[in-house]
């Protein structure tokens, strides 16, 4: 059994993975910027608290990411993180499919941060996965609550359950450093009008949707599907299946 820090670990996917790795028997640690919601408080973007959550791991998944900033603080994030920690046997990196062909800023940060872990000298492994349904679900919701919603219908994502990919995490930090591990993918690939149309049928009283074609090459990558993965579809739990488990506890809107 190993001693484990998670970044990230009170995040949507970071709270399956630490389960995940408990239930398997590993010390987790968690990192968290917020007093009693982690094991450890630590901030990546200044580096406060780093050091010490990381002394003694063997092994560390990093899956903190500011989304809301777009990433900005990604790249100082990551790199603070592998300034502060000691020899560790595997770290691994969770990242997204597509954003080497998605011109998106937050992907552009993310392709960054892979780079910087990617040339250095720990024993890595990188994962790339497709849009969580909890994603999905939240822009859903939010597009919900306005007297019509509009939504880039024709964009197709593949989305997965976090839960699965926490379960494809614990198994790769348990083994030996793969670099780039192939991408990890939902069980299908839908447009946002069939997922909103799965969505509609769960969710009574959901505004009408309008259809908007976005112009630009963020728009074209998501609408060509570049975010998805269609070759690994080893994700078992399909957007049908998470819509009919009530997912309104579930997902955050931050
Ligand atoms: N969401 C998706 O659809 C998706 C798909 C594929 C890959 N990913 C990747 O998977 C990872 C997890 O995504 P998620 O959606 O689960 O994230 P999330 O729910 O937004 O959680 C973000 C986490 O980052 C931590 N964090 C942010 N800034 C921090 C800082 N300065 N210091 C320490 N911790 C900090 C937060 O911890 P505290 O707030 O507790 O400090 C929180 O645990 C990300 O790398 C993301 O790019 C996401």
């Amino acid at each position: 059994m190993a001693t484990v820090l998670v970044t990230g670990g009170t995040g949507v996917l970071g709270q399956h993975i630490v389960t995940r790795l408990r239930v398997r028997g590993h010390d987790v640690r968690v990192l968290s910027r917020r007093a009693g919601a982690g094991t450890h408080v630590g901030d990546l973007t200044t580096g406060a608290g780093v050091r010490a959550a990381a002394a003694g791991a063997d092994l560390i998944v990093h899956a903190a990411s500011d989304f809301r900033k777009f990433g900005k603080p990604d790249v100082v994030q990551t790199r603070n993180l592998l300034a502060e920690i000691g020899d560790v046997s595997h770290l691994l990196y969770v990242s997204i499919v597509g954003i080497d062909r998605i011109p998106f800023r937050y992907y552009q940060r993310k392709l960054a941060c892979e780079d910087i872990i990617a040339g250095s000298l720990l024993p890595h492994t990188i994962l790339r996965a497709t849009q969580f349904h909890d994603l999905i679900a939240a822009v859903l919701h939010q597009a919900g609550r306005l007297p019509v919603a509009p939504l880039p219908t024709d964009f197709r994502f593949q989305p997965v359950a976090a839960e699965d990919v926490a379960v494809r995490i614990a198994d790769l930090i348990e083994g030996r450093p793969l670099w780039r591990r192939e991408d990890f993918g939902g069980p299908e690939v839908l447009t946002l009008a069939e997922m909103a149309e799965v969505w509609r049928a769960g969710h009574r009283g959901s505004r009408p949707i309008v259809p908007v074609r976005l112009p630009g090459a963020i728009a074209r990558g998501f609408r060509a599907g570049y975010n998805t993965c269609p070759d690994h579809t080893e994700g078992t739990q399909t957007w049908a299946e998470y819509v009919a488990t009530d997912p309104a506890a579930a997902y955050r809107v931050r």
